[in-house]
């Protein structure tokens, strides 16, 4: 069974500390040993962090690691000094450090933390934190719950394995790693109650490993996405598909049978199918006989809406990596590559987490709208994440996105085309870049200005 991560108490003053260091902790459970890794707060996720919308929040970050770290507070639309990227927004965290993140979020959802400072070990080893921003009114739920799913690639002796930032590996799916956990732990049941209503905030936080989840016997609502509200729909096959750093919210309705269990299924990759977790009902009776009789539809958030008519149109092409038969794709006679490269966005790469002197691929006109094509030319899936907004996703290769989807973070698969709109209101050098953190670090970014 895992331990839930509880909220730090801050929730009433709005702030927080949180000391970034080394810890070992049981990842596997008995009869493995524990698992050195690097978090905050001593715990695998960090402490779930819930603030209400509308209200300041103060994050006092201590560094008590040997390197050097930062914050992003993923999918919040925050003044750019507060975006944590190192060099670019702030100077890094150095060891023995700290530095304080302010700012005020204006939207309600399910967002998470994690560093933007050696990300792939960073990251690989643990760090990172469910951000919680609660609605002015509580949703009419039985329970409100987050699973913060990572993926480790551990030894036999339940160790995180060396090898981070393996060549080959990067311009190829990522670390995919061996072991997944839910909030910090490999878990076999969640107990449930028959007949309650769930709102489960479920959140990949892994470096690479894409996920797609059916919950055995249940229906889940997708009500947000990435923290913004969409209207209330089932998933394709009831499959909910999850790459690195997206986040979906659903309302799961309770009505299997007490006593039984009811497996959670990531079937993303062909054979490689596993069960995450099961839902394991308790003896008792329902507590209702039919689904809750609430709306399931969240309140909207004050995201500008983008006009498609006026909005200004660019291009980004995705390239490079490996192609199937093991030649690397298209990377020849490419500008701003270096050795590390294995992916470039038009033509360009920028590789690493973050430094100064970044310069910006365009320049957009603060207030106005834009639709950016994101046209996939490689033979990997990408979920393309953009700092500091968030985006409407109108098309996927020509055909309009039903269900109203806001994202800050699309994946898109091989050879496949997104368009997502939005209106460029916030000021500042914004990344863009692939969440595949070995893709990212190897060339899969880019920087956006909001002049
Ligand atoms: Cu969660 Cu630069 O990203
Ligand atoms: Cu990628």
């Amino acid at each position: 069974m895992a331990s839930l991560p509880s909220a730090v108490h801050g929730a009433q003053t709005g702030e927080f500390r949180l000391v970034a260091a080394p810890a070992r902790l049981p990842i596997v459970g008995k009869p493995h040993p524990d698992t050195d890794v690097w978090c905050y707060e001593g715990r695998v996720p960090g402490p779930e962090i819930r603030v209400r919308q509308g209200e300041p929040v103060r994050i006092i970050i201590e560094n008590s690691l040997e390197q050097e770290t930062t914050v992003h507070w993923h999918g919040i639309r925050l003044p750019i000094a507060m975006d944590g990227v190192p060099g670019l927004t702030q100077p890094p965290i150095m060891p023995d450090g700290s530095f304080t993140y302010e700012f005020t979020p204006p939207d309600a959802g399910t967002f998470w933390y994690h560093p933007h400072a050696n990300s792939l070990q960073q990251l690989g080893r643990g760090m990172a934190g469910a951000l919680i921003v609660e609605e002015p009114e509580a949703v009419p739920v039985d329970r409100d719950i987050c699973w913060l799913l990572a993926d480790w690639r551990l030894t036999s002796s339940a160790q995180v394995a060396s090898g981070f930032g393996n060549a080959m590996e990067a311009a190829m799916s990522g670390r995919v790693g061996n072991t997944v956990t839910l909030n910090g732990a490999v878990t076999d049941d969640v107990p449930v109650r028959a007949g309650e209503r769930i709102r489960l905030r479920l959140i990949n936080g892994a470096l690479a490993r894409i996920m797609a989840l059916r919950f055995e016997g249940h229906r889940p609502v997708a009500v947000a996405i990435d923290g913004q509200p969409c209207d209330p729909h089932e998933p394709e096959g009831g499959r909910l598909l999850l790459g690195p750093a997206m986040r979906i919210d659903v309302m799961l309705d309770l009505q299997g049978k007490p006593g039984r269990r009811y497996r959670v299924i990531d079937d993303f990759y062909d054979g490689l199918s596993y069960w995450l977790t099961q839902l394991a009902y308790d003896e008792r009776p329902a507590i209702r006989t039919h689904p809750l009789d609430a709306p399931l539809s969240l309140p909207r958030n004050p995201v500008p809406e983008p006009d498609l008519a006026t909005a200004e149109r660019h291009v980004l092409r995705l390239q490079g990596g490996m192609m199937g038969g093991g030649a690397m794709m298209g990377m020849g006679g490419m500008q701003g590559m270096d050795h590390d490269a294995s992916w470039a966005i038009n033509g360009h790469s920028m590789t690493g987490d973050g430094h100064a002197g970044m310069a910006p691929h365009l320049t957009l006109q603060r207030g106005r709208s834009y639709v950016l094509t994101m046209r996939n030319e490689t033979a990997w899936w990408h979920p393309m994440h953009l700092h500091g907004h968030s985006f409407r996703v109108v098309n996927r290769n020509g055909s309009s996105v039903p269900y109203r989807q806001w994202a800050d973070t699309v994946l898109l698969p091989p050879k496949e085309t997104a368009d997502v709109a939005f209106v460029a209101d916030n000021p500042g050098d914004w990344m863009l870049h692939c969440h595949v953190t070995d893709h990212q670090v190897s060339g899969m970014m880019t920087i956006l200005r909001v002049a």
